[in-house]
């Protein structure tokens, strides 16, 4: 039998949102979560305990200066990190991520080499390709585009000891491709070079262990599981030590500060501390009632199979659901490959943004278009279309809600 979060449906104060009659049904996970409550009430009770900078004496500047340990601390868990001192925070992983590499360009020079990937976001690409401007080559895996997955084989001929970087995503939000991490990371190990891993789009259904992956810097954004809108940047202490970041004066010279400039979101962060412990929660209906004692990070990763043994089958659902649709085209890997329950389709000659805006006037809201994956949308010759129509899945989504976004595709493809 499936595993029950119906509980947590009701913890989501946005799936009573309606549009024309019809409630919401939210399909744009991928795009970004809605918040539990508890995530809700940790940002308010910031807000209402008192704002104040941090680094001061009195009573709200050292609860903000504890809050930010706290959430250091809880980060570290959920990825797996030694160290909460390897978890920096920022307005989103796109900005950490140009700081990144900005950083990490001051110790390159012309003819260094960085591997980037046609699968990616725009975010794990623009950033590195910015540096070529200072004359460093900046090459990219292409994608099969008959399975949206890298080719592994490309790596292996052109990995050298000129590569500096390899910035490689955990999953496509695109198309929801899980990327064999196991062999780039070796692969970009074998000649020295640096691994930044941007697992903004993987966060949201499978577990992290950044110790056991071995990569230098990991990426993530707390809206894209269940938080506020902040973005986390781990650094493995010995990478995050050497790197010089941009920064100003005053700033410290250590990590995790190091890169933190300007004041941080601390409400944001506050909240970011609840989902992962809403993450952790959801571990409790995994773990049962054993009797034993969970730490967070047990219940963290049993979590995320309780996501993982709930979305599997609707996802399941969904994907022979639309495959059954006359002139609807999948991208992609099988249902159960190694992917995240994130699916992108097209409608034959039907552009993108109007299937979008057709299932949105029924209260079915998916995305359209590239979603910043713009490469793997022109390699997958798709942008005339309107690029694909991309569902992705949550906790709060139901077998009703799968079965209305099947009878509105099938409704505008008829047509
Ligand atoms: C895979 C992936 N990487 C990076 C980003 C950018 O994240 P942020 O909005 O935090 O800059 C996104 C956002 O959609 C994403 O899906």
């Amino acid at each position: 039998m499936a595993i029950d979060l119906s509980y947590y449906r009701k913890e989501f104060p946005a799936v009573e949102v309606a549009v024309n009659g019809y409630k919401a049904a939210y399909f744009d996970s991928a795009g970004g979560t809605q918040f539990p409550k508890q995530v809700i009430d940790a940002m308010v009770g910031y807000c209402e305990q008192g704002n104040a900078n941090i680094h001061g004496f009195y009573l709200t500047t050292i609860q903000t200066d504890e809050m930010l340990l706290k959430a250091r601390e809880a980060m570290a868990v959920l990825l797996g990190a030694k160290s909460r001192d390897e978890i920096a925070f920022g307005a989103n992983m796109t900005t950490l991520n140009f700081s990144l590499s900005r950083a990490l360009a001051r110790d390159m020079k012309p003819g260094d080499e960085i591997i980037i990937t046609d699968l990616d976001h725009e975010a794990n690409r623009s950033p590195w390709m910015e540096l070529e401007e200072q004359g460093i080559v900046v090459k990219s895996v292409p994608v099969r585009t008959e399975d949206c997955t890298l080719d592994y084989d490309w790596l292996r001929r052109e990995i050298n000891p000129r590569v500096r970087v390899v910035a490689v995503g955990y999953a496509s939000n695109a198309v929801g491709t899980v990327n064999d991490l196991e062999t780039v990371i070796k692969l970009a190990k074998s000649v020295g070079a640096t691994t930044v891993v941007d697992a903004v789009h993987y966060a949201a259904h499978g577990p992290i262990d950044v110790q056991s992956l071995g990569c230098d810097f990991l990426l993530c954004s707390a809206y894209k599981f269940f938080g506020p809108h902040i973005g986390v940047l781990y650094g493995k202490t010995e990478a995050f030590e050497c790197l010089k970041t941009y920064k100003v004066r005053p700033q410290s010279p250590n990590p995790p500060n190091k890169i933190e400039t300007g004041t941080l979101n601390h409400e944001g962060i506050a909240g970011s501390i609840e989902a992962v412990n809403f993450i952790a929660g959801l571990g409790d209906v995994v773990l049962g009632d054993d009797g034993q004692e969970h730490n967070l990070r047990d219940r963290v990763v049993a979590g995320y199979r309780a996501l993982e043994e709930y979305e599997r089958p609707l996802f399941r659902r969904l994907v022979d659901g639309l495959r059954g649709i006359d002139g609807v085209t999948l991208y992609g890997l099988p249902w159960n490959g190694s992917r995240t329950p994130t699916v992108a389709f097209t409608v034959d000659g039907v552009h993108a943004s109007d299937v979008a805006r057709h299932l949105g006037d029924v209260g079915v809201f998916v995305m359209c278009g590239d979603f910043y994956a713009t490469k793997l949308i022109e390699v997958l010759d798709l942008v005339e279309r309107g690029g694909v129509i991309r569902a992705g899945l949550a906790p709060y989504n139901t077998v009703e809600e799968v079965d209305r976004l099947l009878a509105a595709v099938e409704e505008i493809a008829s047509r």
